[in-house]
């Protein structure tokens, strides 16, 4: 046998999301494409999700092994299942902890708006099953795990089983946790910590204690060898009181420095060449599908056919991404000749306010409440500009697909927005850096002076051209962020990058 490559690492991903099996948000596009760029890169990449009904479906599912758990006072078995060969899904493994009960389930997190009732039972089997999982691929011939990389709160508490249940096949394994959004913490009431399985002593504000309740994130930053997000820009406000969400604390007692990566995007779902969602495709070179995607756009959407500046906005209906402040200018914005389409789900208030701005603006307003992925690519092609008036955005992967589609982001000067999108001004514009607008603050009042400032440089044809053409020509693949994540995991290995806080034993 040839002696094993010391540069290839042998990497496992845990999360709650992936694309194509289960998407709520970007933390499934990044866990579904991060995996296939390490894979290129020649690693051996590994993916764990729980059983859900998609993965159920697959036809082609080999059982691995079985095991049992009390979780809340009641015995579950999981099944570890292998669902994907790296050879049918682009050299990434792909595993399921397989238990009904817990994931065979119409919605990920909850159903009618309400959170389901055993959230913390069932990604606290999860997280235990992917232990499990692990123990048994590495006995099973896959060699040695160097990284575990979690993603979000759902997974968090892998670290701290880790370190407190005794798996000794697990020594040496390292563990990332990458937080894509702190605002989601997996905060659970304390009297349901036994369903945890772990020790009383862990729920003390040096573990999971968080003024009186248990959070799972909290954990996961604690007991992780290195922790990481999704941006630079990211990784410096959660340090601060305004951002953190009270981990700030937590975060900063960590020696190390929490990493800031900056997402890419899976440019092979998400191109405009080959996009098979649009009813034209188009390049830089020739841009005459995009006129084609706006006519377009503009029917399916119930717009007179007209030609002004088509902007839109798409994503999750929460305070975090700030559509209320759109609905706050809307009444300035629609005496302009414009056009708006609003694609997004989730606050109901938000949702009906939405709906009834449609039925007062119907010749320039549009909205489509619920999940629509066909739709979302089509605005992408269709649009003009994107708006995004984020209050905070950990990285945001929308403006790396307006980017990449011509389609020019206005973002709020946060985050990932920030780091992604270079704003117009004279110098920058002239450079050929500029890409987009920025909104500095959460504020009616500077979403609308920035889009009165778009609409005035929409107006010349050369100069928005020429935004257009350096945001599509700006590089959002994963490969850059790929090789920092690299970096980072054999930096782990090396120990840099782990120095842990002291916590509860
Ligand atoms: P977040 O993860 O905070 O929701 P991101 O910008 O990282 O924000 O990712 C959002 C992803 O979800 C994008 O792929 C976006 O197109 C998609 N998305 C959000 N809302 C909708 C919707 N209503 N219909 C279709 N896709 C949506
Ligand atoms: C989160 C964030 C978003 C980020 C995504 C993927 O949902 O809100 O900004 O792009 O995770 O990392």
């Amino acid at each position: 046998m040839p002696p094993a490559d010391p540069h290839r690492l042998n990497l496992v991903f845990a999360a709650a999301e992936a694309v194509p099996y289960a998407k709520t948000g970007g933390l499934a596009d990044v866990v579904g494409a991060l995996p296939l760029e390490l894979a290129k890169l020649g690693h051996r990449v590994s993916l764990i999700l729980p059983g859900y009904p998609d993965t159920l479906r697959i036809p082609a599912r080999r059982q691995i092994a079985k095991f049992s758990l009390t979780v809340g006072g009641a015995r579950q078995t999981g099944l570890i299942e292998q669902v994907k060969d790296p050879a049918d899904a682009g050299g990434v493994r792909v595993l399921t902890i397989r238990c009904d009960p817990y994931f065979n389930r119409p919605n990920l997190y909850q159903e009618n708006g309400l959170d389901y009732p055993d959230n913390l039972e069932r990604f606290a089997f999860f997280s235990q099953g992917v232990l499990q999982a692990l123990e048994h691929v590495q006995a099973e011939g896959m060699g040695k795990v160097d990284v575990l990389h979690l993603h979000d709160w759902q997974v968090a508490l892998c670290s701290v089983y880790l370190k407190h249940d005794g798996h000794p096949s697990l020594d040496n394994l390292k563990t990332l946790l990458t937080i894509h959004n702190i605002g989601y913490q997996g905060l659970f009431p304390a009297a349901q910590f036994d369903a945890t399985g772990l020790p009383r002593s862990l729920f003390a504000p040096s573990a999971l204690e968080f003024y009186g309740s248990m959070n799972l994130l909290k954990g996961g930053i604690l007991f992780s060898d290195a922790v990481s997000t999704v941006s630079p820009t990211y990784a410096k406000e959660i340090l601060t009181k305004e951002f953190g969400c009270g981990l700030e604390g937590v975060l900063g007692s960590r020696p190390d420095k929490i990493r800031g990566i900056a997402n890419g995007i899976d440019v092979t779902i998400w191109n405009p060449e080959t996009d098979g969602y649009l009813p034209a495709t188009y390049s830089l070179a020739d841009l005459s599908g995009k006129r084609i995607c706006k006519k377009a756009l503009q029917r399916e959407m119930q717009l007179p056919d007209r030609d002004v500046p088509l902007a839109a906005a798409i994503g999750r209906l929460t305070s975090q991404k700030g559509f209320d402040l759109l609905l706050e200018i809307l009444p300035e914005l629609m005496r302009l000749d414009l056009q708006l389409i609003i694609l997004g789900a989730g606050d109901p208030v938000l949702e009906e306010q939405l709906q009834a701005a449609r039925k007062k603006y119907r010749d320039k307003l549009s909205v489509h409440v619920g999940f629509d992925e066909g739709l979302a690519h089509r605005m992408e092609g269709g649009a003009d500009m994107m708006i995004m008036p984020s209050r905070y955005e950990p990285c945001g992967l929308t403006q790396l697909y307006s980017l990449r589609y011509g389609t020019v982001p206005i973002v709020r000067k946060t985050g990932g927005l920030a780091d992604t999108v270079v704003p117009y001004k004279p110098s920058t514009a002239a450079s050929k850096q500029a890409t987009g607008f920025h909104v500095v603050d959460a504020s009616g009042d500077s979403l609308l002076s920035t889009m009165l400032l778009a609409l005035e440089i929409f107006k010349d044809r050369d100069r928005w051209h020429g935004l257009m053409q350096t945001g599509m020509q700006t590089d959002v693949s994963w490969t850059h962020a790929a090789k920092e994540y690299v970096s980072l995991y054999k930096e782990m290995g090396r120990g840099a990058g782990s120095g842990k806080p002291a916590t509860a034993s």
